[in-house]
Formats: C-alpha cells, structure tokens, sequence
C-alpha cells in the first residue's frame, strides 16, 4: 500500500478553516508531521484570486508532505483551480467532500456531494485529468444513517484516478455530534486498494490505535486534537512508528512556544484580526497548561498586544498563578 509521494508516517494534520492557517501548519510540521492539509480553498476563491487566499494554500505549495485543500461544486472551476494550484508548485490536490458548513453544503459542494455522486465523480475526474500531482479525497461516511455510500463512492473515486481518501467517521448530518465510528471506516477499506486514512476524535496514541485496529486504515488524521499541543502528531508518529520523540514544551520553553505562535499569527492576520484569530489559540493552550479562571479571563479579555503580552506568560506559569489570584 503506497500513499502518494510515500507520505511517511501516516499521521496527518486534517484541514481545519480558520485554525490550520499558515502559522499553525507551520508549528505542526516544525513538531513533525507526515502530512498537513491547508484549509478549505473554494475554488472560485482561488480563480479570482480573493485576497488572502493564497496564504490559506502555502506551505502547501512546493514543500514535501504538503497537500492544498480545494472545494467547490461545479467540475470546471474545479478543474481549473486545480490546474492553477498544481502549477504554483502544490504536491497534492485534496478534494473537500466533506464539509458540513449549510453555507458549503446549500451551495452543493462539501459533504453536499456525496446526495449526488454521478455527479461527485465527474468533479472528481475532472480535478485528476487536470493534474499531473496526486489527487485525494476526504470525505464522511455519508449524508445520513439512511445513506452510507462512502464505500461505493471511494470504489469509483479510486478508478477515477483518486490516490487515497481520509473518512471521518461521522455522516454529513451528524455534524460533530456524537462520537465517530471507526469500525464503519472499515467498509471503505474493504472497498478500495489505494491507502485509508481515519479520521475523528483521535487524540492521543490510544485512540490513533484503537481506530487503526477498528477500522483497518493505514493511517489517521488529526484535527482539533492539535488544539493546545501542536506536538500531538509527532507525539502520535512516535508511539506508534516509532519516529523520533518530539521535545515537549515544558515550563518556560512552552510559554516561548506560545509566545512565537501568538507573534507568528499577528504578523500573519495583522493586528487587529491577529487578536481575535489568536484568542482561540491561546484559550487552547490555557486549557492545556490548566490555567485558572482569573488568570484566563485577563488573557482573553485583553485588548491590547501588550496587555495580552503581560498577562501570558503569568497565564501559563503555574508559579505565578497565586501572585494572579
Ligand atoms: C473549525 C473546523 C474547521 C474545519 N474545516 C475543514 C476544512 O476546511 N476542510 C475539511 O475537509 N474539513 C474541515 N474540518 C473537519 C476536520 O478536518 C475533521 O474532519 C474533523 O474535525 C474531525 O476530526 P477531529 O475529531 O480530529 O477534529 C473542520 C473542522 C473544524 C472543527
């Protein structure tokens, strides 16, 4: 079983709009990461060159192990925004069938397409003939309970030219609720030759496992689990690969980590949406580091860079959080 471009190990970041920008992309794969996915690009987005949606794409664009994440409805823009992204230097194409947002989904793109896979497939096919790069997919296990075709549907991506496909365990009309059926990936394993990546609600080296063992897969995805530890895939490679440990942050050498993702992100958004972009970051590493409630509301609620700077560093150090009572 090869995965495209022999991505190694096979524990990936999933694409997450509006967290896995480029700062976040970037302190994962520094960790260690087989793979990164950007955020959703819609393909109109890219074929009219919106503002800011060049920067969702890089680090996709020409760096091993990197994969840019496109979606839309109609096979032609798709096609074409494929072929321009491939040609800025993207090793893979990742088609978006997955997504549950009423925004995506109305408009019939996302998880959306799995209700219409003939026409699912002539997106497909027209995304691969467009493409001298791998072309993959990710997707659910279906629109609801009454429709769970991901199994027949990777059957006929694969013969249209798809490299490997990701399945998060949930279908489109459970959203995030609930927890994710590993075991109902194994169909699409069964299914298909090409590699099976699980996805959903894997958080440490247990579940990765549990949800290899369930679900057959030759590897898994992670999304929010990155949340707070961006060191959880390479964590994850280690235990179960046995890839190099990562060097967990501890103590000041966290704080120093979460003061570069914080400096990286205002410079990325600019400051004003610097701040509100970062405020879900730093609220994650809080809950990591077990910040107290005082503590964390002077953090969040800081309206300034340099409060913000002031209140940090005593938000995730436990020596300081008495002082902060
Ligand atoms: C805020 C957010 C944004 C997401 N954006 C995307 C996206 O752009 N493309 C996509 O295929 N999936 C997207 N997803 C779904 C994730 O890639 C993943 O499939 C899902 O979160 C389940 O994995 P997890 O339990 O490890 O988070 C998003 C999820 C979240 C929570």
């Amino acid at each position: 079983m090869t995965f495209p471009l022999n991505l190694s190990p096979p524990v990936f970041l999933a694409p997450m709009a509006g967290i896995t920008d480029l700062p976040t992309r970037s302190l994962v794969a520094r960790f260690g990461a087989g793979l990164v996915v950007s955020e959703m690009i819609a393909s109109g987005e890219w074929l009219t060159q919106r503002p800011g949606t060049r920067e969702k794409a890089e680090l996709g664009l020409g760096v091993e192990g990197t994969s840019v994440q496109i979606a839309g409805r109609e096979a032609g823009p798709m096609a074409e925004a494929a072929r321009m992204i491939a040609g800025q230097g993207a090793r893979i194409i990742d088609i978006n069938m997955g997504c549950p947002a009423k925004k995506v989904t109305q408009g019939a793109s996302g998880s959306a397409l799995m209700k219409t896979p003939d026409h699912a497939l002539r997106l497909i096919e027209a995304v691969v003939g467009a493409v001298d790069i791998p072309v993959t997919l990710k997707t659910r296990l279906g629109w609801d309970d009454d429709m769970l075709n991901a199994a027949p549907i990777a059957t006929r991506a694969e013969a249209a030219g798809i490299q490997m496909i990701t399945i998060h365990g949930r279908t489109r009309c459970q959203f995030y609720k609930g927890s994710a059926d590993w075991a109902a990936i194994r169909n699409v394993v069964d299914a298909v030759d090409i590699p099976v990546v699980a996805n959903g609600d894997i958080v440490d080296a247990a579940t990765a496992r549990k949800a290899l063992a369930q679900s057959g897969a030759q590897g898994v995805m992670i999304g929010r689990g990155i949340q707070g530890r961006p060191w959880l895939l390479a964590q994850i490679a280690h235990e179960i690969y046995g890839t190099p440990a990562p060097r967990i942050p501890q103590g000041a050498e966290f704080t120093d980590m979460v003061l570069g993702h914080y400096d990286a992100l205002l410079g990325f958004y600019g400051t004003k949406l610097g701040l509100r972009v970062a405020r879900k970051h730093l609220g994650w590493y809080m809950d990591h580091a077990g910040t107290p409630d005082n503590a964390r509301r002077a953090v969040l609620t800081a309206q300034s860079v340099e409060e913000t700077l002031i209140a940090l560093p005593a938000a995730l150090d436990p020596s300081a959080w008495d002082v902060a009572a």
